[in-house]
C-alpha cells in the first residue's frame, strides 16, 4: 500500500503535465481542422477521449497519493469536474453554438487547473535532483 502511495505521488504531476501538453495538442488539431485539414477533427475527437482519461487519473493518484493535501485532491476534483463538463459541451451539453462554445472556453480552465496541480508537486522532481547535488 504505501508503495503504491508513492508511485501515485510520482504519477500525479506527470499525469497534470500530460494534460497541458495534450490540451496544447488539441488547440492546433481544431486550428488545423478549421484550416481544412481533413482528418484532423477525427484526430481531435480521439485524442479529447485520452484527455478525460488521463484527467481521472490525476484524480485517482491524488486520492492514493495525497489525501492528505486537500488543496491538491481539491483542485484534482475540480480538474475532474470541469474536464467532463468541457467534453460534454461539444456535443451532448447544450443545443445553441453559445453553449456549445464553452467547450472552447473551459479547456482553458482545465489547463490552467492542471498547470497549478502539476507546479504544486514539482518538488516531486526536484527535492532528488537537489539531494543528489548536495
Ligand atoms: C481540453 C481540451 C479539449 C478537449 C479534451 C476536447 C475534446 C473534444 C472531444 C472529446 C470532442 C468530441 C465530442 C463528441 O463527439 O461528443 C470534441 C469535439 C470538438 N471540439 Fe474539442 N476539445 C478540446 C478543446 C477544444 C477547443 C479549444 C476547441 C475550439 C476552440 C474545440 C472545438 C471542438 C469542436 C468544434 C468539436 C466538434 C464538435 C462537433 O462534432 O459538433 N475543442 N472535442
Amino acid at each position: 500500500m504505501k508503495r503504491l502511495g508513492g508511485t501515485a505521488r510520482v504519477i500525479h504531476p506527470l499525469a497534470a503535465i500530460a494534460v497541458v501538453a495534450l490540451v496544447f495538442l488539441q488547440v492546433y488539431l481544431i486550428a488545423e481542422a478549421i484550416f481544412g485539414q481533413p482528418g484532423a477533427l477525427n484526430d481531435h475527437k480521439t485524442v479529447g477521449g485520452l484527455v478525460v482519461v488521463v484527467e481521472l487519473l490525476v484524480l485517482a493518484t491524488a486520492l492514493l497519493g495525497w489525501l492528505r493535501d486537500r488543496v491538491q485532491v481539491g483542485l484534482s476534483a475540480a480538474l475532474a469536474v470541469v474536464g467532463v463538463l468541457q467534453v460534454s459541451f461539444a456535443q451532448n451539453l447544450g443545443n445553441s453554438p453559445a453553449v456549445h462554445a464553452l467547450h472552447g472556453l473551459l479547456a482553458l480552465v482545465v489547463v490552467l487547473l492542471a498547470a497549478q496541480i502539476a507546479a504544486r508537486k514539482r518538488g516531486v522532481f526536484l527535492r532528488p535532483l537537489a539531494a543528489a547535488r548536495g
